[in-house]
């Protein structure tokens, strides 16, 4: 049943050039995945893309596809890699490094991990403090290092034979930039480039170098980067789909559980408390105050927007939100984080929430990065330029259109994602209404 026409969308046909920018525990995790996967010795748990249904049609008409079956998806097989880091380590010894799989998931593809060797990076200690690295490009001004990316990206869709490519940002999270003069129009930002303007940041280059070369960007750190107006008109002019920021993996997508759920109650909320502990790469440069900032301001955004304090002053009005993150080295990528939420109820009688996520931060962020990969090529497959909202999904300061203020509530994320699948390819809408099912709702 239909009431939509649908959209043109190409077909999934060659190679899927799947481009990353940092070939750290993320990226790492997400390829070594990808390829137990496809030899058939895991599951990919965690990927919407590969294990979610989605309804369609009234529930009596028992129509519950996989997703990968109901939108034409880029099989895992046709995926192939590239990456850029500063530190030259093969995506192997990046991954022995990282710690985050065993050898159960590492050594049988070693040799297929090895031969993905990272690409110079775009690096400027000066946005990442924490970070040294010698595997780096040399170029005069930001726009010659720009021109270089763009070269990279053309020979690594030749010599891999890739029909289309994606980008995806998994490289470490860049000191907090506010917007300025330069973000406003391309031709402000792209003169800042040859000028060696300190506002345009290493990420920036990465992403104008995908927009330019026609390839859909992806921001899975909090950095600006493609969240500027230059940017987006950028995307929209070439047609390609751009989003993030920052993966929502596991305090903040809990925290995207919870939150709607004591609004839905009209429960009151005096204070969140999130703290956490890990001790990998990100953790150390996220000890660094700047960029701490950035992802602070990701983490923060979220409660004020579901809560809505000046529609329900009595309820939200006086939030204390705290957010910590503490580098402690043994934990490695398992991260452990903790909620204290102070709740009020009925006439005002307080109550008290605890979490406590025993999680592993690159095991729940590489399924998304497979998501955003391929769900991204679908939008440009299907004509979707620009920013692409109905990904919030999986991120934790979703990039909209100017003027709207994001979802963040997890499950309304997931409606708008799965309502805009059956849109694309002319399907009903859910509603949830159901009076259909009822005496009452016959005409
Ligand atoms: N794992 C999660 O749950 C999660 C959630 C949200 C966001 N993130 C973000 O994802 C990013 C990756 O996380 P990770 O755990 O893999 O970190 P990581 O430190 O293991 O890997 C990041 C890699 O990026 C490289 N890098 C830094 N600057 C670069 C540049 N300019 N060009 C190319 N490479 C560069 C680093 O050398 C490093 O190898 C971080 O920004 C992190 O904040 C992770």
């Amino acid at each position: 049943m239909s009431d939509d026409t649908g959209r043109t969308v190409g077909p999934a046909e060659g190679k899927l050039g799947v481009l990353l920018v940092g070939l750290g525990a993320v990226a790492t995790t997400f390829i070594a995945g990808v390829e137990n996967v496809r030899r058939g010795r895991a599951l990919a748990i965690g990927s919407l893309s590969q294990l979610a249904t989605i309804r369609l049609g009234k529930r009596t008409d028992q129509r519950t596809p996989l997703i990968k079956e109901f939108v034409p998806l880029a099989d895992l097989n046709d995926l192939v890699f590239a990456a850029w880091d500063p530190i030259p380590d093969d995506a192997y010894v990046a991954a022995q490094k990282a710690g985050v799989l065993d050898a159960t998931h590492l050594e049988p593809i070693a040799p297929f991990l090895k031969t993905i060797q990272p690409m110079p990076a775009v690096f400027d200690q000066n946005y990442v403090k924490r970070l040294q690295g010698t595997n780096v490009k040399r170029g005069k001004t930001k726009r010659d290092l720009a021109e270089q990316l763009r070269e990279d990206i053309r020979r690594f869709k030749a010599e891999s034979g890739a029909a289309r490519l994606v980008l995806v940002w998994c490289a470490s999270t860049e000191v907090f930039i506010q917007p300025g003069p330069a973000h406003q129009t391309l031709q402000a930002f792209e003169r800042a480039m040859e000028q060696n303007d300190p506002a345009i940041a290493p990420s920036m280059l990465y992403a104008w170098a995908s927009l330019m070369e026609d390839v859909p960007f992806a921001n899975g750190a909090p950095n600006l980067t493609v969240d500027t107006p230059a940017l987006v008109a950028l995307a929209e002019q070439r047609s390609v789909p751009i989003g993030g920021k920052d993966f929502k993996t596991g305090q903040t997508m809990m925290k995207t559980v919870l939150a709607p759920a004591i609004k839905a109650r009209m429960l009151g909320l005096a204070g969140w408390y999130s703290t956490n502990i890990l001790g990998n790469r990100d953790g150390e440069v996220l000890d660094d105050p700047e960029s701490f900032k950035t992802k602070e301001e990701s983490k923060l955004g979220v409660l004020e927007y579901i809560l809505q304090p000046a529609a329900h002053p009595e309820l939200y009005g006086n939030v204390y939100h705290k957010v910590r993150i503490n580098y402690y080295p043994p934990r490695g990528d398992n991260k452990e984080g903790w909620d204290n939420i102070d709740i009020f109820g009925w006439l005002g009688y307080p109550m008290q929430i605890k979490v406590d996520f025993l999680c592993r931060d690159s095991i729940l962020a590489a399924p998304i990065v497979l998501d955003l990969a391929l769900f991204f090529d679908l939008a440009q497959r299907a004509g979707l330029a620009g920013v692409q909202e109905w990904l919030s999904f999986y991120f934790k300061s979703p990039q909209v259109a100017a003027g709207l203020y994001p979802e963040h509530d997890l499950f309304i994320q997931q409606t708008k994602l799965k309502n805009t699948l059956r849109w694309l390819m002319g399907e009903a809408q859910i509603t949830h209404l159901g009076v259909e099912y009822y005496e009452y709702g016959e005409q």
